[in-house]
């Protein structure tokens, strides 16, 4: 640190002794406030930048000792060094054990002052490398968390809460931009009531980072601010507002601020959340295109479905309910997410072979004749043919090729049986039975809930697999249904 950059706040009630000691220091190169009492002395701390402090123990009204404690209790890495007209040894323990880097006594040695200070300020850059150095690597923690998660909600929400607890706001807000590029608030959290996210200075402070793309700090009190600017609201001490950058635009806006009765945030702060942002800005694009890349995806099976239904009048609806039965099953049976998201497809899909089959058998009133029989039963093959080839559909083609099977062996297409079935589709094979008995077919009424409950139990460890039959159950009992 260049000592010219170095501020040293001295605290002493005797006048003589803070123009001795500035006046030595400023010759050294520093630059110097003094102040007579520790009620000024939070002051200056509270509106400027000091690197040290050096404090006399005993003056009228708060004493040496509690402003050290105040000054420790704020987790400010600022260094203070003690000064005594009275060296007893326990003065000098007490306040070593609370945090004082070191103490002088009066009469001061100028060149030991000098070096003690030197040695202070080295610390203080010391301890906040080191602080650096702790938070960077919390940071890649931060960053494998973030980059882990698909969800957007989840994703806004944990990255928010980091960039609070590392730059120690009461308060922030994440805000994204859509690709209209409208600003608008994703998510807010801490201390900071919801109202005053959209106060016009925070929000127009959004629009010129996001406008600038660079990042902006405003401190409570100053009114000279860049055009567009307004002041913050008295509530806070300090704003920080920072653009989310990916290579290619501005994915949002992060704003965190600090109450009135806080220190303002430090240039620490500002570089640590200035590393998580852009790390975090990518992951916010990704999981977003992500999103889209998603729904795009499901209104296509979504189509295919509808395809099929408009060709069935019956089986109007059933690909969407089938879906929904086995997304709770999957749910309920512990599956991971993502094979959650497969059986939800599968579910929607899980008929599309019925477009290769002709409407006269699919909508036939009466019993099917075996050669009608044998053609229906084909339907999963040509559905898995259908799909094969999509690739975003590929890995629905064994829940679809295998939804008839039978958990003991002998239904179709293939007629194997019990673990050897896909368990998406011995799934499939449950919500799809359970959904068709439960609505109206061309050849017969529906069957009220509890007749298809107690045909699933009966087929209990033989058409169905024991263990699925029993999360459905158990899912039934535990709705009430
Ligand atoms: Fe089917």
């Amino acid at each position: 640190m260049n000592s010219e950059f170095t501020h040293i706040l001295i605290v002493d009630d005797e006048v003589s002794i803070c123009n001795i000691l500035g006046q030595y220091l400023k010759k050294r190169g520093y630059s110097v406030f003094t102040v007579q009492c520790a009620e000024q002395a939070l002051e200056v701390l509270e509106d400027k930048s000091v690197d040290l402090v050096i404090t006399d123990i005993k003056m009228p009204g708060i004493t040496g000792v509690d402003l050290l404690k105040i000054i420790k209790k704020n987790n400010s890495t600022i260094p203070v060094l003690i000064t005594t007209g009275f060296p007893t040894l326990d003065t000098a323990i007490e306040a070593l054990k609370l945090g004082a880097y070191d103490y002088l006594t009066k009469p001061f040695h100028l060149e030991e002052i000098g070096e003690k200070v030197r040695r202070a300020i080295i610390s203080k850059q010391l301890e906040e490398e080191n602080l650096l150095f702790s938070k960077l690597v919390s940071l890649h923690e931060v960053t494998k968390v973030l980059t882990s998660t698909l969800d957007i909600a989840e994703l806004d929400k944990k990255f928010l809460n980091y960039s609070i607890k590392m730059s120690k706001a009461d308060g922030g807000a994440l805000l994204i931009n859509d690709s209209s590029g409208r600003l608008s608030i994703s998510e807010t959290c801490g201390k900071v009531e919801k109202k005053l996210w959209v106060n016009q200075a925070l929000t127009n402070a959004a629009r010129w980072v996001l406008s600038r793309e660079e990042p902006i700090v405003i401190e409570s009190g100053v009114n000279v601010l860049p055009s567009g600017l307004l002041p913050i609201p008295p509530e806070f001490k300090s704003f920080i507002s920072f653009p989310l950058k990916t290579p290619s635009r501005i994915v949002g806006v992060l704003s965190l601020v600090r109450f009135a009765n806080r220190q303002p945030f430090t240039n620490l702060d500002l570089e640590i959340i200035n590393v998580l942002a852009s790390q975090a800005s990518i992951s916010i694009e990704n999981v977003r295109l992500y999103q889209n890349i998603r729904d795009n995806y499901l209104k296509t099976i979504r189509a295919f479905a509808l395809a099929v239904e408009a060709k069935d009048e019956y089986t109007h609806g059933h690909s969407e309910n089938v879906m929904k039965y086995t997304v709770v099953l999957a749910r309920h049976l512990g599956l991971p997410d993502q094979e959650i998201e497969l059986v939800k497809y599968a579910g929607l899909l899980h008929d599309i072979g019925k477009i290769g089959i002709s409407e006269q058998i699919l909508n036939k009133a009466g019993k099917l004749t075996d050669r009608e029989f044998e053609e229906i039963k084909k339907h999963p093959e040509l559905g898995a043919r259908i799909i094969a080839d999509v690739p975003f559909l590929k890995s629905l083609v064994p829940m679809v090729l295998h939804h008839h099977e039978f958990y003991c062996g002998g239904g179709y297409p293939t007629g194997i049986s019990g673990t050897e079935i896909p368990f998406g589709a011995r799934i499939l094979s449950v919500s799809d039975a359970f959904e068709a008995m439960t609505s109206d077919r061309p050849y017969r009424k529906s069957l009220s809930q509890e007749v298809a409950f107690s045909i699933l139990k009966k087929e209990k460890g033989k058409q169905f697999d024991p263990n699925i039959i029993d999360a459905f159950l158990d899912i039934v009992h535990s709705t009430g249904e």
